[in-house]
């Protein structure tokens, strides 16, 4: 099992978030595990120009992106962990996010497993949450679940995460099923085809890619 975890706090191992994280990590024990500090990456924000949808994984901007979507291609399991900003994600995983929308367009995490990590001032995590959930789905990717923590993280906290590795560890082994969720991506899915048919010349690539899956 190869997990790709992703931080994107800025205080990097100083990070709440990281050190809960780390103790999912340590339930799950993966085979395979790749850390990916978001503040080591350059990331520019997303222009809009298509060319990922004309040419897919391609992109004019010249920084780290691609690499760290490569990783996420190639990982089973996605931890992403991102304190609370203001009830969102932090910029630079919103930017993560903006420049993937390749992966929404072609529902590229389909088979995988994403995993939310928060921690806040106040306890208050839910829009954090329900918005990695959101990106897991909207990408094709089954959300396994989330801890979260009000900051500093304490040792009570520190078990459940491990107990929720542990979860997670059982759940892209046995590749568990969330019926309600492969729902949402299937609706998800039909949605984009018909835009994926409507925008065939402009977004060139994937409507390729798309026949090559004969979704279309
Ligand atoms: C720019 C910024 C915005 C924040 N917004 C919130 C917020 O809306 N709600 C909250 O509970 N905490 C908020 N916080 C506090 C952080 O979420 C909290 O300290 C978190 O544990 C930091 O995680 P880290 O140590 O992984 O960086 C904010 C902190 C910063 C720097």
């Amino acid at each position: 099992m190869k997990i790709v975890l992703i931080s994107a706090s800025p205080r990097k191992n100083n990070s709440q978030t990281f050190a809960l994280a780390q103790e999912v990590i340590k339930g799950c024990n993966p085979e395979q595990l790749e850390t990916i500090h978001l503040c080591d990456y350059k990331i520019e924000f997303c222009r809009h120009c298509e060319r990922c949808h004309r040419k897919i994984m391609d992109c004019p901007i010249k920084d780290d992106v691609l690499k760290i979507m490569k990783k996420m291609l190639a990982a089973d399991g996605i931890i992403l962990a991102s304190p609370n900003y203001i009830d969102c994600v932090t910029a630079s995983m919103k930017a993560l996010f903006d420049r993937s929308t390749h992966f929404i367009h072609c529902k590229r995490l389909l088979g995988k497993y994403i995993a939310g990590v928060v921690s806040s001032g106040a306890g208050y995590d839910e829009p954090v949450v329900n918005y990695i959930k959101h990106y897991a789905l909207t990408c094709g990717a089954q959300f396994a679940g989330s801890i979260s923590s009000r900051a500093p993280v304490d040792e009570k906290t520190k078990e459940k995460a491990r107990v929720f590795g542990e979860k997670l560890h059982s759940i892209i082994k046995n590749k568990k099923t969330f019926k309600n969720q492969l729902k949402i991506i299937e609706q998800g899915k039909a949605e984009f085809k018909d835009l994926i048919i409507l925008r065939k010349d402009s977004w060139r690539g994937e409507y390729e890619y798309w026949k090559k899956q004969n979704w279309i």
